[in-house]
């Protein structure tokens, strides 16, 4: 059975060791803080629980928890035929961590990044295996979204982008080759020039967020809005990226305002915390709007 090391057990890093236990991975999720771990854990039997109720399991969600331990730090990493970092949008942070990944894992394994904007290279120079360091970048909530980014770096081999391709397509989702690494690569570029709009037009009290979401949905056929899709991703997630982006160079991409930012101060992170764009129950269930609020 292969081995894969999840860096980074929230919101992604979850769903990403969930569907890959799910398609018979062996799985060690990683994160700093043991109530981190068994918080993502609980969100992983949650979830498995919920399909194997409703048929789309092809066997007991025991099994499948069965293969995912919580680990305290990277030292697995020198057992794992994979490793998936999904740790925080922050450059100095994954650079440290694929230093250390190097250093642990054996020289042959791959060492992919969730990162949603941070170019593949980057991290890759921190590595003495630049030719097997890719881009794995999955959409939240990985359980549901199909699409997955297969980012080539630099120095990516011809060999290490089509596994990565092949292994997207063994955990059953739909893999995007990105053959040159651009920051935000390309569905997070073209999420974000519509976000940075929707974003500017809602700050300036021309439109509340519901309507454009409903606008996107009704108008152009996307299964949620900017403001859904933000919700779920988290805020905080968002300022990160939209900061790792104007860092890059491509600021152009982000919002002119900083309602984002001001949302977070707030505690506004969206679904986590119960209150972004919209309000949700404890259970993550949306509640009725509540309009005025919502700028
Ligand atoms: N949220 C999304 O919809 C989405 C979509 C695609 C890609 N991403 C990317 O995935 C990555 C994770 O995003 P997220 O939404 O899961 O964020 P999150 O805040 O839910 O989770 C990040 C986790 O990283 C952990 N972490 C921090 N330092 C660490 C370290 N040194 N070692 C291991 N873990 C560490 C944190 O404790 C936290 O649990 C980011 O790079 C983000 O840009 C996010």
């Amino acid at each position: 059975m292969e081995k894969i090391l999840v860096v980074g057990a929230g919101f992604m890093g979850s769903g990403i060791a969930q569907v890959s236990a799910q398609a018979g991975y062996r799985v060690y999720l990683m994160d700093i803080e043991t109530s981190i771990t068994d918080r993502a854990l609980r969100e992983i039997r949650r979830s498995v629980e919920k399909l194997e109720t409703k048929g789309l399991l092809r066997e007991p969600s025991q099994a499948v928890l069965a293969r995912i331990s919580p680990e305290k730090d990277l030292s697995n990493g020198s057992e794992v035929d994979w490793v998936i970092e999904a740790a925080l949008e922050d450059e100095k942070l994954k650079r440290n961590i694929f230093q250390k990944l190097d250093r642990i894992s054996r020289p042959e394994t791959p060492l992919a990044t969730n990162t949603s904007s941070i170019p593949i290279t980057r991290l890759a120079e921190n590595t003495r295996r630049p030719e097997r360091v890719l881009g794995l970048h999955f959409f939240g909530p990985v359980p549901l979204m199909e699409l997955v980014e297969v980012v080539k770096g630099e120095k990516t081999s011809p060999e290490i982008f089509e596994r990565g391709v092949a292994f997207v397509k063994s955990l059953g989702k739909t893999p995007v080759r990105v053959q040159r690494d651009i920051p935000g690569f390309v569905m997070n570029r073209i999420f974000s020039a519509a976000f940075r709009e929707a974003v500017d037009l809602v700050d300036q009290g021309i439109v509340n967020p519901e309507e454009v979401d409903a606008g996107m949905r009704l108008g152009y056929g996307w299964n949620a809005g900017p403001f859904e899709i933000a919700d779920n991703a988290g805020l905080d997630t968002c300022a990160r990226v939209g900061q790792s982006m104007r860092t890059l160079g491509v600021g152009h991409l982000t919002p002119s305002s900083n309602l984002i930012e001001r949302m977070v101060a707030e505690g506004r992170l969206g679904r986590k915390t119960g209150k972004g764009f919209y309000r949700y129950s404890p259970e993550g269930k949306r509640l009725p709007g509540e309009k005025k609020d919502n700028r």
